[in-house]
């Protein structure tokens, strides 16, 4: 049975998908690759990673910790570190029918795009405050660095940005960041992400350093915003939970690549991909007996050494010699709006059917995907 949120986020979603048309991609990424240069060789963080990004839809991008998912969210605004390159693809930015190729503007183009059309708050941004600086200030100097100069426009939409996030701006922006709790502080970057009316943003880990109770209030809050601004949403995430909550569409990362994609109903009741279907029995429920939950054997690859054919193959209970040690999937068609890189996903799919068969039970997991437990499903160093 779904239950009824999740059958009205359902509904919303067909709605979204129907009201797309022709325009409805914001972001296209095409045959995106990063590497890192080690000392060992190069690191293929990031693999010919393909997918859109829809008008005001929220994607989560999931997966055990070290799969590319900071580099990958880093690379669309171009903001990697020295020694990683983009080696190889595409990525295009779509605006009221005009199209900016992202990876071929200069530094003045680049520099309007982050923040006025895309602004990505970054892991650990928490503690990336100025710290000598008020927030009014940290506000004044943002809008200034885009080109803001209207000192009064700038505290009317600051103030009203704080009370979208719920503070109080008297309270606020005369303090400095050390007089904030880490969930205020995470509310405060929400409104400096949204200070230039951005229409894409981006959230790396946005809910990871904060206790569980300041975990929900966060993703209520974010998906209060969404409601309310209808910014398309881009975040990354280890926590299972965030994403059923907050996600429309889920992406499953493996060692760079993309493996799985589908709307976030699917990926948590019917994912085809060995490598999803591990992650959500890894994941607690608030029913489940926890001597259910199994966590993946073995680890992720090394990225500078990767296996032949499927990378998952070394891991995988599904795995066939031949096809799958020597030819790496590409995603395939597994549902309506779903791919999965699985050579065998109808053997998944079977299996999952018989499991639920077994325990007399229409879903994958038997509590909603709502109430998977907010404090425990870390992915984050399960290997
Ligand atoms: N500065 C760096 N130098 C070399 N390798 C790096 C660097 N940052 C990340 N990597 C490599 O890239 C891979 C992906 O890292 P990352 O994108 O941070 O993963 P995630 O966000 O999924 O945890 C890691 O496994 C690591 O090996
Ligand atoms: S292609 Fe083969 S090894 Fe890879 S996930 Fe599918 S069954 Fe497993
Ligand atoms: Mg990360």
């Amino acid at each position: 049975m779904q239950t009824r949120s999740q059958q009205q986020r359902r509904q919303d979603r067909d709605a979204q998908v129907a009201a797309r048309g022709a325009d409805g991609v914001v972001l296209s990424v095409r045959g995106l690759s990063v590497e890192y240069r080690a000392r060992r060789g190069g690191v293929k963080a990031v693999r010919n990673v393909d997918f859109d990004l829809y008008k005001g839809e929220s994607l989560a991008l999931i997966g055990e910790s070290g799969c590319g998912k900071t580099t990958l969210a880093t690379a669309l605004v171009r903001l990697l570190v020295r020694m990683a390159t983009i080696s190889e693809g595409e990525v295009l930015y779509h605006r009221d029918g005009k199209t900016v190729d992202v990876l071929a503007l200069n530094e003045g183009g680049m520099r309007h795009f982050r923040w006025k059309e895309c602004a990505m708050v970054f892991q650990g941004a928490l503690n990336a405050f100025n710290p000598v600086l008020t927030i009014a200030r940290q506000f004044q100097d943002t809008a200034q660095a885009h080109g803001l100069d209207d000192k009064a426009e700038i505290d009317r939409r600051s103030r009203d940005l704080l009370r979208k996030v719920q503070l109080d701006p008297d309270r606020v922006l005369p303090s400095y960041p050390f007089e904030l709790s880490g969930g205020m502080r995470q509310r405060v970057l929400m409104a400096l992400a949204l200070l230039l009316e951005p229409q894409i943003i981006i959230l790396d880990e946005p809910t990871t350093a904060l206790d569980i109770l300041t975990q929900r209030n966060i993703i209520d809050m974010l998906n209060g915003l969404r409601k309310e601004l209808g910014f398309t949403l881009l975040f990354v995430s280890h926590d299972l939970a965030m994403a059923a909550e907050l996600a429309d569409r889920v992406a499953t990362m493996y060692a760079g690549r993309i493996i799985e994609l589908g709307d976030v109903y699917d990926i948590f009741n019917a994912p085809r991909h060995p490598y999803t279907y591990g992650l959500m029995k890894a994941t607690p429920t608030l029913h489940d007996d926890a001597s259910e939950m199994v966590s993946i054997e073995g680890s992720p690859p090394d990225l500078i050494d990767l296996p032949p054919g499927c990378k998952f193959h070394p891991r995988c209970a599904f795995m066939e010699e031949g096809k799958c040690t020597t030819e790496d999937p590409p995603l395939l068609e597994v549902g309506k709006r779903h791919t999965a890189a699985c050579w065998f996903w109808p053997k998944v799919e079977a299996t999952i059917e018989e499991e639920k068969a077994a325990k007399g039970v229409s879903r994958l997991n038997e509590a909603p995907a709502e109430q998977l437990q907010a404090s425990a499903p870390q992915v984050e160093g399960r290997a």
